[in-house]
C-alpha cells in the first residue's frame, strides 16, 4: 500500500512536523511511503501522478494563527482542483502547535475536514499535539515515554488506523510535563530566537 506524507511546515531545515513524520514512518515501514516537504519542493506533475496512487494522504503541519499555514492552503487548493483522487483515499492529519494544549489545533482540524469534503475524499483521523517546540529538546527520549508519553500513544493509534485504512476519533494531546514550566521555557525559547534574529523581546509584541 502506498502512503503519501506531506510535511506542511514552512520552516527550512529541521522542523517538528518532520520529527513527527519520522516517528510515524517508523511505525508503518512495511508500506511504501513517500514524504514531500512542500515548503522546499515545487511538486512536479510526475510527483502528483505518484500521489494519486496513494491509499492514504497524511498531512503533518504546524498551527499558524489557529489555522492552516497559507502555503499549505494553496497546496490543498491545487490538490482539490486536480479532482483525480479515488474518493476512498483516506486523509489523516498531525497538527502541532506552540501553546501547551493540543486542543488548540481543533480549528485547523475542522478546516482539514472541510477540505476533505470539498475534495471528495474520506476522513480518517487527526492528532493535535501541544507544545510542539518541546520536541527538539526531547530527542533522546523515545516517543511513548516521559514527556513524550501522550504524543507517542496518539501517534501509535493513528499509525494503526493508517495501516488498516480505518477512521478514528480525533485525538488532542499535551505533553506529560507541567504547563507552568512549559510557559516559562517556551517564552525563553522565543526570546532567544528573537535575539538571534536581531529582535528585542518587545519587538515580539508588535
Ligand atoms: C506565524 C506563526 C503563527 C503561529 N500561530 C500559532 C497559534 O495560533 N497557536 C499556537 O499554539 N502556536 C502557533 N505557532 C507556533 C507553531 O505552531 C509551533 O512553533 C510549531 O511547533 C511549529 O511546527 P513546525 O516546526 O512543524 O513548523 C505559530 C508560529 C508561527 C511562526
Amino acid at each position: 500500500m502506498k502512503i503519501t506524507m506531506i510535511n506542511g511546515s514552512p520552516k527550512p531545515g529541521e522542523n517538528n512536523s518532520g520529527t513527527l513524520i519520522k516517528y510515524l514512518t517508523s511505525l508503518i515501514n512495511e508500506n511504501e511511503t513517500d514524504v514531500y516537504n512542500i515548503s522546499k519542493l515545487k511538486l512536479s506533475d510526475m510527483q502528483f501522478e505518484e500521489m494519486k496512487k496513494s491509499s492514504a494522504l497524511v498531512f503533518a503541519f504546524p498551527l499558524y494563527v489557529d489555522g492552516i499555514p497559507s502555503h499549505l492552503l494553496r497546496f490543498l487548493m491545487r490538490l482539490e482542483r486536480m479532482d483525480v483522487f479515488d474518493k476512498n483515499t483516506m486523509v489523516y492529519c498531525i497538527v502541532n502547535n506552540g501553546f501547551f494544549e493540543g486542543k488548540q489545533n481543533h480549528i485547523a482540524v475542522s478546516q482539514m475536514k472541510n477540505w476533505c469534503i470539498a475534495a471528495g475524499l474520506t476522513w480518517g483521523q487527526a492528532v493535535g499535539i501541544g507544545a510542539g517546540e518541546m520536541l527538539p529538546f526531547l530527542k533522546n527520549i523515545p516517543f511513548g515515554y516521559g514527556p513524550n508519553k501522550n504524543t507517542g500513544k496518539a501517534i501509535n493509534e493513528i499509525a494503526n488506523n493508517i495501516k488498516t485504512l480505518k477512521s478514528g476519533d480525533d485525538l488532542f494531546v499535551s505533553p506529560n510535563w507541567p504547563r507552568f514550566l512549559w510557559k516559562m521555557q517556551g517564552t525563553r525559547i522565543w526570546n532567544m530566537r528573537a535575539k538571534k534574529n536581531g529582535l528585542r523581546e518587545t519587538d515580539l509584541y508588535n
